[in-house]
Parts: structure tokens; C-alpha cells; sequence
């Protein structure tokens, strides 16, 4: 048996915090080379930065090898069944990590896949992003135990992210987005609140985070989007709403002018660069943990 990185609810609390926790100490500690023979290999079908970069530089420092492969360059993008490319691949590499157009060809490739597969983002969620958010905010504030996190913007995959990071690290998480944009069929948890108001869900916020309004595959809805969105943007003006010592994040990449005001980056409560370096430490992490 193995275990997959799929999504943070199906991987388990315990493991989650051991994920976030790990990440801590490799941050601060030595670098073993403790996957040395050992190979990644990494299956994209939407365009990365931090994601790929962060595997592969995280496998090279702990002594394995990881490799891109782009969905064009493989059979797969000439119709090779996607459990027959698994299959294949699995009986190489010692793990794979998978960014998909939709969750259910990552979940097709991991149920015929014989080593460990990791969720490198999908439409319904991005798991690793979330390792890395909850080091920051860790690192910055402590305990995320019944603090308030707010979710500036659409229910896209990173917000999913952040509705089973709530469960597994026991925070109060408030959503704010335009009505249009609710999904009609959504269960909430009791600790999940949902507003179209910036005002209370910025209210008394630990941290406030946001993401594009328009993520990869949604483009077909941009101008909707766009002008449903534009009375949500965070600036230092907005950040000031939340709570004094409150910190901002957002995953990147960010599009100055919509989701954010083009100094939010700069401002001293954003913490987006750390998280993003620490893209790298949790993906060592979670390597260490499946490999
Ligand atoms: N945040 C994130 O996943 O960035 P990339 O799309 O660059 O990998
Ligand atoms: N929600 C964004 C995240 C990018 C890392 C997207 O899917 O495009």
C-alpha cells in the first residue's frame, strides 16, 4: 500500500500537521540527503512556476532527481489511456506529481498508479499550496487554533484548500465573494462563513488571503468576472479593516490592478514571498513523508 497526497481531508489531520510541522523543522535544520536513487516525476497539463520549481529543487536537495514532463510532449496528449501511462510511469518513478485540467484525471492516474501520487493543483483544490500557507502563517503568528482566516474571492480550488485546512488546523474561516459566485449546493462546515460583505469578513481576520479572480480554465468567464469582482480588490487601505497585526497571502501568481492594488505586495503585512519559499521546504516535507 501506499499513500497518495490527493487532497488534505483525504490524507488525514494528523498527517497534515505532521506535513506542517516537518516543514518547520527543515526549515531550520540541516538537509539530509535522504532521497538519494530516488526519482519524481513531474505531469503538467497547465502552465507552473513555484509548483514545479519547488519539487524539483526540493528532490535535488535531498539527494534524488526529478524530471518535467510536459502533457504534449507525452503519448498521453496523443490519447495513451491515462491508467496505461500511469502504469507505466509508476513502474520508473518513485513518486509523481500531477497538475490536471480536472480532478478526476489526477484521481484516475493515482487509482492505477503503484507509488505515491501528489496533487500539484486541479480544479477542486491544491493541497501543497496549503502546506506552505499554514507553515507561514505558523511561523508568523503560531497556533492557527481559533483564529480567523479570511477568503477573499471565488470557491476555486486553493478557497476547497482553505475549507479542509479549517477542519484539519481548527480555524474560523470566512469567505467573502459576490453573491453570483456562491455555489448553490454547498454544505458549509459550522466553522465556515460565508459573506459578500469585505467589511465583516476582513473584520477582527489573523490573515487575509486572496487568489486571481480568473483561475487557470476559467477564462471562457473572465469579463464576468472581472466586473463582478472589481469591489473586492485588497490594498493596505482594505487590509486595514482586519486586525492590526493581521498578515496578508496570496499563492501567486498575483495580477496587480484586479485581485490586489499594485502596492499590496510591498506592504509589511504581506508575507507572500516567504510563503512562497516555503513552497519549497513543505514540498520536502511531503517528499520525505510518501517517498
Ligand atoms: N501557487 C502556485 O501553485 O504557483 P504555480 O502555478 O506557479 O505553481
Ligand atoms: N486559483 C489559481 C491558483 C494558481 C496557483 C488557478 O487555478 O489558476
Amino acid at each position: 500500500m501506499n499513500k497518495h497526497f490527493l487532497n488534505l481531508k483525504e490524507y488525514g489531520s494528523t498527517g497534515v500537521r505532521d506535513l506542517v510541522h516537518g516543514a518547520l523543522e527543515l526549515k531550520n535544520g540541516s538537509h539530509q540527503k535522504n532521497l538519494k536513487g530516488k526519482y519524481l516525476a513531474l505531469i503538467f497539463e497547465k502552465s507552473s512556476t513555484r509548483t514545479r520549481l519547488s519539487f524539483e529543487v526540493a528532490m535535488n536537495q535531498l539527494g534524488g532527481r526529478a524530471s518535467f514532463l510536459s502533457v504534449n510532449d507525452l503519448q498521453l496528449g496523443r490519447g495513451e489511456p491515462i491508467s496505461d501511462t500511469s502504469k507505466i510511469i509508476s513502474s520508473m518513478a518513485d513518486g509523481i506529481v500531477l497538475r490536471t485540467l480536472k480532478h478526476s484525471t489526477l484521481e484516475k492516474f493515482a487509482e492505477s498508479s503503484s507509488v505515491p501520487t501528489i496533487n500539484g493543483l486541479t480544479d477542486l483544490s491544491h493541497p501543497c499550496q496549503l502546506l506552505a500557507d499554514m507553515l507561514t502563517f505558523v511561523e508568523h503568528k503560531g497556533s492557527l487554533e481559533n483564529k480567523k482566516v479570511c477568503w477573499v474571492g471565488d470557491f476555486n480550488n486553493v478557497c476547497y484548500s482553505y475549507m479542509e485546512a479549517a477542519e484539519i488546523f481548527n480555524f474560523n474561516l470566512t469567505i467573502v465573494c459576490p453573491d453570483e459566485y456562491k455555489p448553490i449546493d454547498i454544505e458549509l462546515n459550522s466553522n465556515v462563513e460565508l459573506t459578500n460583505s469585505i467589511d465583516s469578513g476582513l473584520k477582527e481576520a489573523d490573515l487575509v488571503t486572496t487568489d486571481v479572480w480568473v483561475s487557470m480554465g476559467d477564462e471562457k468567464d473572465s469579463e464576468r468576472r472581472l466586473s463582478l469582482f472589481s469591489n473586492y480588490q485588497i490594498s493596505p487601505t482594505v487590509m486595514n479593516k482586519a486586525k492590526s497585526d493581521a498578515i496578508f497571502l496570496h499563492c501567486l501568481p498575483a495580477i496587480r490592478g484586479q485581485e490586489i492594488s499594485a502596492d499590496m505586495l510591498d506592504d509589511p503585512r504581506s508575507k507572500v514571498w516567504e510563503q512562497a519559499e516555503n513552497r519549497l521546504h513543505a514540498q520536502k516535507s511531503l517528499l520525505l513523508a510518501l517517498l
